[in-house]
């Protein structure tokens, strides 16, 4: 297995899937607080009980022992976001909240004890509601400064001890689920095209202004785009299949080009003319979408099944990037594609097409966990399943560095169980780590180690050779 010396070994979170504390110490609504049954059934009128993210896995009291745990494990990187309503409780407020400042010190100070690199994603799908209800998200132009004046406020206070940063989590989600990605509170029917692509492009540039700023004052700090990458098949060699999968792929390949390359690629005028898209620049814009990333960033979790007549298929499950079923591959419980190849390619692909560095920041399998008792009497899971998940997608990460591929790390989604983004779910589990928080908020919340913990962490001590 060739993995670098110092190949970063870790895993990630989002603040609001595990802190909790959703109205402590000055923090203000974020819109997944009014989140309770996931992205698709839109926003309740205040925070209720069946909203799971408002305890979390209640990591805001108990990160000391989480990180105690992922230190267990030997993480070199901790990936992980800043709840941007614990900063700016409104979105808005000219001074920002201390205590929020304060938390995450404690959080970067408790990982730089153990050795590990906080990597922190800006902005992870929890924007704060005030300034969403009022300006409609990224929707409005007037979220550019804001985010800017939040991004600047953490980076210029944590700036000596993170060295990594993303801007915005999955940005290319913003056409598919404009509230959770850009924080629009109006219905995405009631979009239109232009409307749509308008909020990417604020977001575009507020992620071009916020790297100029990091470079420009802090240059030895490393600024990354982050996608959701689910490469696309084409599903027969049907030249009209092919061509479907070259316009999906570009869906996806547009957002990362603005970011590689500072602007947008050839083939934006076609899409912007088909859809009917106008968009309305600003005098800066070009300049601030001209400032460039310095690696690639990306959510891998399976690939995507395109065809051109996709009523001649079934579709196959799947979280945001649901796909046509692939005969080939085989699904997880929830019945999502598990193609660890697709991994392999997809670095290839990535780094074929925009010659960066790549890191991959989230991939796992989301699982119905079942908490036994071992011989010893000793709670754990016998996930076998996660085992050979990410065994698989760490051979694929190798044989992709042995193709030359330039990767420098790789995050498991969810190190620790948390509460799912899509779906509000407790009981879909990622983890290495089992959280005692069940489907009708019961729990006592204490922690587990299943099996795949001790696994991960031989991986990781090994350099990627005992998988
Ligand atoms: C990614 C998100 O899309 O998928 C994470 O960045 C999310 O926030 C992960 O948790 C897994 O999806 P879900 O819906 O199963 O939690």
């Amino acid at each position: 297995m060739s993995f670098p010396n110092k190949f970063l070994w870790g895993g990630a979170l989002a603040a609001n899937q595990c802190e909790g504390a959703y109205n402590l110490d000055g923090k203000g609504l974020s819109i997944q607080d009014l989140m309770p049954y996931g992205v698709r059934k839109g926003l309740s009128d205040g925070p209720i009980k069946e909203n799971l993210k408002l305890i979390g896995t209640d990591y805001y009291h108990r990160y000391k022992e989480d990180i105690a745990l992922l230190a267990g494990m030997g993480f070199k990187v901790y990936r992980f976001s800043i709840a941007w309503s614990r900063i700016y409780p409104n979105g808005d407020e000219d001074v920002p909240n201390e205590l929020g400042l304060k938390f995450y010190d404690n959080v970067i100070n408790e990982c730089l004890k153990y050795n590990i690199q906080p990597l922190i994603t800006l902005s992870h799908y929890e924007m704060p509601l005030g300034i969403c209800k009022k300006y409609d998200g990224f929707r409005s132009r007037k979220m550019i400064e804001l985010f800017y004046k939040y991004a600047t406020t953490v980076v210029d206070r944590y700036h000596d001890r993170v060295k990594y940063w993303l801007t915005f989590n999955e940005i290319n989600i913003t056409l598919i689920s404009p509230l959770m990605s850009a924080g629009v509170i109006t219905n995405k029917k009631e979009l239109t095209a232009s409307e749509l692509y308008q909020t990417a492009h604020h977001q575009l540039v507020a992620s071009g202004k916020i790297t100029k700023y990091i470079h420009e004052n802090y240059p030895n700090l490393k600024v990354g785009c982050m996608v959701a990458s689910a490469p696309r098949y084409a599903m027969t060699c049907d030249p009209l299949d092919m061509r479907t999968m070259m316009e999906s792929q570009h869906e996806l390949d547009y957002f990362i080009h603005v970011h590689v390359y500072g602007k947008y690629p050839y083939y934006a005028s076609k899409i912007w003319k088909e859809k009917n898209v106008e968009l309305i620049w600003e005098k800066d814009d070009e300049e601030y979408l001209s400032h460039t990333v310095d690696f690639i960033s990306f959510s891998y979790y399976n690939s995507k099944v395109v065809a051109f007549d996709e009523s001649k298929y079934t579709m196959s499950n799947g979280n945001l990037m649901r796909g046509l079923t692939n005969p080939y591959v085989k699904t997880s419980d929830f019945g999502y594609p598990i193609d660890p190849q697709g991994l392999r390619f997809c670095l290839n692909y990535l780094y074929d097409h925009f010659h960066l560095p790549l890191f991959v920041a989230e991939n796992g399998i989301g699982s119905y966990d079942k908490l036994v008792q071992n011989k010893d009497g000793n709670y754990t899971v016998d996930d076998d399943y996660r085992i050979e998940f990410h065994r698989e997608h760490i051979k694929a990460i190798s044989e992709a560095i042995d193709d030359g591929v330039d990767v420098f790390g790789y995050t498991t989604w969810g190190p620790i169980d948390c509460v799912s983004a899509a779906s509000a779910q407790i009981d879909k589990r990622y983890g290495f780590v089992y959280v005692d928080r069940q489907p009708d908020g019961s729990g006592s919340l204490n922690r587990y180690k299943k099996k795949s913990y001790d696994w991960y962490k031989n991986v990781i001590l090994s350099n990627g050779v005992n998988l």
